[in-house]
């Protein structure tokens, strides 16, 4: 009876620690992504972007626009986020967009505001990896990025991608900014009406500073031939065309 009793114990105790490990274990699988800013991150994140912020996205839309020339055709939007770029760019487009990005958090965030902003026909999400991109080679109109190229562990390998999947005659504007003087001193001043802190980077996120990288040495690494790399007042912006 007694040695009953004690393989019982023995038994329970196995059967606890598997399960507590294991649950461990799971919490950390589901755990953020690194190079991300996790569900509170993405949280705070994406109330600024859709609302104080706002004028910066709009302003790079109107930007990509000018410069590109594109309005029609299929745009991927990389490290998208919550989608706030591609989504500034629809309202002034008929582009239909597919947001990319490496966070399942981010991009429950693009899913919202696809519904909200009524763009369910034109705008889908992509859960993946810039450095290996599920999309078939010359696929894509426009590929558009702002703030995710510092997360990159392979910027060679990023651009090349994305380079492999524009189309003939396709174009590419990925960079990072935070939008002209002029936009950053409507942003303060809103932030401050409101009594928000001044602007704060996630935490955790690590990003490279751009201006660490060269981003003209990596693309001629990537062996990308029709490119331009221009650092103004708004930011460092590469363009790249087929
Ligand atoms: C600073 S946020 C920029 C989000 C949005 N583009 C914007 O302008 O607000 C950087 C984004 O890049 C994504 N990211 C980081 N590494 C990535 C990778 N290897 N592939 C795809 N997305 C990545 C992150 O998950 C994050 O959503």
């Amino acid at each position: 009876m007694k040695r009953n009793l004690r393989g019982l114990i023995v038994c329970v105790s196995i059967f606890l620690t598997v399960f507590v490990l294991n649950g461990a274990f799971a919490a950390e699988k589901t755990g953020p992504v690194k190079g991300t800013a996790g569900k509170a991150g993405v949280s705070r994140y994406d109330e600024t972007a859709r609302g104080v912020n706002a004028p910066m996205y709009d302003y790079y839309a109107q930007r990509i626009k000018e410069a590109t020339g594109m309005t029609k055709g299929v745009c991927l939007d990389v490290g998208s986020g919550g989608g706030y770029l591609g989504l500034s760019l629809a309202k002034i487009t008929n582009l239909d967009f597919i947001f990319l990005d490496i966070s399942a958090d981010a991009l429950e965030r693009a899913k919202l505001h696809i519904v909200e902003d009524g763009l369910q026909n034109r705008a889908r999400t992509l859960l993946a990896d810039v450095h290996s991109i599920p999309l078939d080679d010359g696929s894509v109109d426009l590929v558009i990025s702002r703030g995710s190229i510092p997360f990159w562990k392979d910027p060679a390998l990023g651009l090349r991608e994305i380079y492999r999947v524009l189309a003939p005659g396709g174009k590419a504007y990925v960079g990072g900014g935070r939008g002209t003087p002029e936009i950053q001193a409507q942003i303060a001043a809103r932030r401050k009406e409101l009594g928000l802190n001044p602007q704060s980077r996630p935490k955790g996120s690590g990003p490279v500073k751009m201006a660490q990288r060269n981003y003209d040495e990596i693309l001629k690494k990537a062996g990308i031939k029709k490119y331009s790399v221009n650092t103004g007042d708004d930011g460092m912006w590469i363009q790249m065309w087929k």
